[in-house]
């Protein structure tokens, strides 16, 4: 069924767009909260732990903070949780339909663990979990007093993890891993912790109970971690569209340092909310670690992005090789895309096959066929501008050999 690739495409395109969305929600508003938490004056006359003026969209808004809670629940409450679950369902949903949906091509990578697909997803979605237990397991501890061990100690999981991941998974996937790992601690400290407290202490205040002041301590613990986190998980969510950043030995260092950055970058802007001045050293941190990044990329013993040795090709992949019009098709690649999608690329310009898309071997050809079909077959998009001046009559060759075989 050829019109199922559409389809799949359409649906991919779908859940991404619901999964920017979304993210852009919960981070927009959790940005918010943490700007205006740090930059409430506190000197203020009555209950209020601290108010602060602002200006939008033409009118005033005066919020008050009220550090346990006002003298009377008001009628309604406005919750934000969804904004962190949806950003999560539809993240993993992406995980699914790109990692676990792709695994040949996107998760396993036979030269460095031959794994069965049931496996891979197995481990895909067992470390997220395990993650989050382990992370749980540590703020509850007696290191839960202890802010500045628990982080570090954090970090040291996080680059395990980052190594761990690197020793199983394409390196692709080991980058959008790790993100998917940090943000469904994230998630769940929304999900299982901040919100149940929450719910406790607004419970406690309707039946008239004073509310331990315990519960907003713990909520505060792992929203910080949340704030330092987020920067981090967008990088390495959009890391995948980067094959430098993921196609080498060193991508696990170059993971560990994202989270350094975060943690630079967050700085200069609590500080600047809170008006403790504008710490610029962090941007010249910034930078100095993004270069040791840039330089790690390129570093000799640069991993080669070639996986064709190790893998033997799938039944899907072999029924493509062996369709009707695959050796015309082959030819028609090889004549129009291997000049770009080429281990050693001869394109101007072009140093590193584009998106990580290698398009010379007949397995290759036979690998990305779905690829070739929704991007030259039934679509323009490549060559891009048609440099290659492929020919209309060359794309429906592209697509008669990607249905015969569907
Ligand atoms: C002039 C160089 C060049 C040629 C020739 C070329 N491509 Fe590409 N290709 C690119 C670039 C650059 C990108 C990355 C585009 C982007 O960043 O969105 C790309 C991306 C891709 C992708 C990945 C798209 C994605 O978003 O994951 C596929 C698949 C692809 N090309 C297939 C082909 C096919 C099939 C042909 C031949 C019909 C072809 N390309 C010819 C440069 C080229």
């Amino acid at each position: 069924m050829y019109d199922m690739a559409i389809l799949w495409e359409w649906l991919t395109f779908a859940v991404r767009w619901t999964h920017v969305i979304t993210a852009i929600a919960w981070i927009g508003s959790s940005f918010y909260f943490i700007a205006l938490d740090l930059g409430l004056n506190r000197n203020i006359p009555g209950p209020a732990d601290g108010e602060e003026w602002q200006v939008h969209g033409g009118g005033f808004y005066h919020i008050q903070k009220y550090l346990v809670a006002p003298d009377a629940m008001p009628a309604h409450l406005t919750w934000f949780k969804w904004e962190s679950y949806s950003t999560w369902l539809s993240g993993f949903a992406m995980l699914m339909v790109v990692y676990w949906a792709g695994a040949n091509l996107f998760l396993i990578d036979p030269a460095k663990a031959d794994l069965a697909i049931w496996q891979a997803i197995l481990i895909s979605g067992g470390s997220l979990a395990l993650g989050w237990v382990i992370y749980d397991a540590l703020c509850k501890s007696p290191l839960g007093e202890r802010p500045t061990v628990l982080m570090l100690l954090l970090f040291a999981m996080l680059v395990v993890m980052s190594w761990g991941y690197n020793q199983v998974f394409t390196g692709r996937a080991a980058l959008l891993h790790l993100g998917a790992f940090t943000a469904t601690i994230m998630t769940a400290n929304v999900f299982l912790i901040i919100m149940p407290n929450q719910r406790i202490v607004v419970a406690d205040l309707k039946a008239g109970r004073k509310p331990d002041p315990k519960y907003g301590k713990i909520a505060k613990l792992r929203s910080t971690h949340n704030n330092y986190l987020t920067l981090p998980v967008i990088f390495l969510m959009l890391s995948n569209h980067y094959p430098l950043a993921f196609g080498t030995q060193y991508a696990w260092i170059i993971a560990a340092l994202v989270f350094l950055l975060g943690v630079t970058i967050r700085h200069y802007f609590n500080s600047m909310h809170a008006r403790k001045g504008k710490p610029t050293w962090t941007w010249a941190a910034t930078v100095v670690i993004f270069i040791v990044m840039a330089w790690l990329s390129s570093f000799p013993g640069y991993e080669s992005l070639d996986d064709s040795e190790a893998r033997t090709l799938t039944p899907t992949e072999e029924r493509f090789a062996q369709a009707d019009g695959f050796q015309d098709a082959a030819q028609i690649v090889q004549g129009r895309c291997s000049m770009c999608h080429a281990r050693e690329p001869v394109w101007d310009g072009i140093r590193w096959a584009p998106k990580g898309v290698f398009l010379e071997t007949e397995a290759d050809i036979a690998r990305h066929a779905h690829q070739i079909y929704v991007q030259a077959g039934i679509s323009h998009a490549m060559p891009p501008a048609n440099v290659t001046e492929i020919s209309d009559a060359d794309r429906q060759v592209l697509s008669r050999w990607f249905r015969a075989a569907s």
